[in-house]
């Protein structure tokens, strides 16, 4: 094999250190809400990356001490931290990708809704300073309600005269990770070979499992199992809160999803190809402007925005009751990206 790999034609040997590490183009990845329980993760995620030649680190506090110590990991990407406001455009300038997750995460007894207020101003000022210093970046919207988040972030890129429907995604792959950890126990099947799209949005019976199109397909679970996957699925950011008893959400779990999500994108601008994840993106494939569903990535963003597939009996009630909560949420984001 040594052999014949020595002797490849040369075609083949630039093809295969196209893709070996230290080869791949520049890109810089922001993430903003840097010092946070996701925001820490992630940082260290995105500082192994290979495909990051350069790490910004934002935060309103505390990024200095996060990026000197990631900045210590013997890895590719170039990290710089900012802290305030006035640092935000340096940190935003040039960049392929800006994942927020900035915000505050929900208390036992809220619901994702409850954060609106305060999340919601936070992404639309964040968002103004994307429009400013780098319009043409893929934002990664990870901040709640992302069911809302997301359309203020398109209403204020509208007004900006930078909104460009490919770039702009809602993470949801937390919820697909999930459903593919909850699947594989159930159905005694190895998880690292479990795919299952998650459709619909992210919050609550929002957040719709298509178990019907999950593989590697199992014959043992019955219709109660069904729902209490899909149950513990659309609960599984509560079962976080709830464990973590007033010390926030999903932050580790969160930050992994993050990352494989951010990798998806970045694998997609560098023009590999067929590159598939779930997120919420503006949509016609229902009458909901907005909603989540496979999405194949590409060298601009979203490339093909695809179908849900075949659905069960089960699955098409859940859609059907899933539209009015998620039309009321965008409805919202679209108002208080409106308000002076
Ligand atoms: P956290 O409170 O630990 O961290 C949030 C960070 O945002 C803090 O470091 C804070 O200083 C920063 N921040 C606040 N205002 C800012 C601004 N104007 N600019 C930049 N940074 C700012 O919260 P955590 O646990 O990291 O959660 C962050 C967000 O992610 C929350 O909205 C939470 O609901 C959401 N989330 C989303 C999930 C998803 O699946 N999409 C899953 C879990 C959480």
């Amino acid at each position: 094999a040594a052999l014949r790999r020595r002797t490849a034609p040369p075609s083949r040997l630039m093809s295969r250190s196209c893709y070996s590490s230290g080869s791949h183009p520049e890109r810089k990845v922001v993430i903003l809400g840097a010092a946070g329980g996701i925001g820490q993760p992630l940082s260290l995620l995105m500082k192994l990356n290979p495909l990051v030649s350069s790490l910004s680190l934002y935060d309103i506090a505390n990024t200095p001490g996060v990026a000197a110590d990631v900045s210590h990991i013997n890895s590719r990407a170039q990290v710089a931290g900012y802290a305030g406001e006035e640092q935000l455009g340096q940190a935003l300038e040039g960049s392929d990708i800006v994942i927020i997750p900035a915000g505050v995460p929900r208390k036992p007894g809220m619901t994702r809704d409850d954060l609106f207020n305060i999340n919601a101003g936070i992404v639309k000022s964040l968002c103004i300073a994307i429009a400013k210093y780098c319009p043409n970046a893929l934002v990664n919207m990870i901040s709640n309600p992302v069911n809302s988040t997301v359309p203020i972030a398109a209403e204020v890129f509208k007004k900006a005269g930078t909104y460009d429907e490919k770039k702009l995604f809602g993470v949801t792959t937390l919820d697909v990770v999930r459903a593919k950890t909850f699947y594989a126990g159930k159905a005694k099947v190895p998880v690292a070979e479990v795919n299952v799209p998650v459709v619909g949005g992210h919050a609550g019976v929002t957040i719709l499992p298509l178990f019907s199109q999950a593989t590697p397909k199992s014959n043992s679970l019955g219709d109660e199992d069904i729902k209490a996957l899909t149950k513990r699925t659309q609960d599984g950011g509560t079962e976080v809160v709830e464990a973590k008893a007033g010390k926030g959400s999903a932050t580790l779990s969160m930050a992994y999803a993050g990352a494989v999500f951010a990798d998806a994108c970045l694998k997609g601008l560098n023009g590999v190809p067929d590159i598939v994840e779930c997120s919420y993106v503006q949509s016609t494939v229902t009458e909901v402007p907005f909603f989540a569903s496979k999405v194949r990535l590409g060298k601009n963003g979203v490339e093909e925005v695809l179908g849900l597939g075949p659905l069960s009996d089960y699955e098409k009630e859940g859609l059907e009751s899933l539209k009015p909560e998620l039309k009321s949420s965008i409805e919202k984001g679209v108002k208080f990206a409106n308000q002076s």
